[in-house]
């Protein structure tokens, strides 16, 4: 293993209860092979720049609405990249749909999670709570959280890891999202950054 670790950028739009996860794996020693340097909110506001600040970490609102095109917003995020030397891009949370022209910038270097089991429950309008009402109303049994990397397709780019979650009888959307995030998401994101890290930093 390198001594050198990968640097990483998380970006969010809301709670930050995944990049949370990740700051804690990252005290814990599960992530060992990268470190979080930038958290980017692309909404004002947001928790988890608050977590971010807690944890000492650097952090940049960008909005879409300043910087008035997606093409600029993005811009804005690659310069900050750059500034940043960043090798890895973590989105978590993060609620907007970057374009081909962004994410075929960095190949491999961009990771999502999506809180079901890609292909099921997944691709454009799947978000959120959203996801958990799908899956509710066809009835499965199972469900659970994929980090993939991310593509020109949403929700489209190769699966690094999966984990499964029951689904109960009487379960709400939001109960639903609570143990998936809890027996899932916030299990395998912290392995999936560190496999993914260590691999770039190999
Ligand atoms: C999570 O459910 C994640 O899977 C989805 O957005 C939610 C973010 O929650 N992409 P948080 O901001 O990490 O708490």
């Amino acid at each position: 293993m390198s001594e050198k670790k990968a640097r990483i950028a998380v970006f969010v739009s809301g709670g930050g209860t995944n990049l949370q996860a990740i700051l804690d794996a990252q005290k814990s020693g599960i992530i060992k092979s990268g470190e979080v340097v930038l958290v980017v909110s692309n909404s004002e506001g947001a928790y988890a720049l608050e977590r971010a600040k807690n944890a000492g970490i650097k952090a940049e609102t960008v909005t879409r609405k300043k910087t008035g095109s997606q093409e600029a917003f993005e811009a804005e995020l690659e310069r900050l990249m750059a500034e940043n030397k960043i090798d890895l891009i973590v989105l978590a949370g993060f609620m907007n749909i970057l374009t081909e022209n962004f994410t075929s910038k960095y190949p491999k270097r961009i990771i999502n999670i999506h809180p079901a089991l890609i292909p099921s429950f997944c691709g454009k309008g799947f978000y959120g709570l959203k996801v958990h009402e799908a899956a509710l109303e066809r009835g499965v049994k199972l469900t659970g959280a994929t980090v993939h990397y991310v593509n020109e397709i949403a929700d489209g780019g190769e699966i690094i890891m999966q984990k499964a979650v029951e689904v109960h009888d009487g379960d709400t959307p939001e109960v639903l999202q609570r143990r998936v995030m809890e027996q899932a998401e916030w299990v395998i994101f912290p392995q999936a950054v560190e496999k993914v890290s260590a691999e770039l930093m190999a």
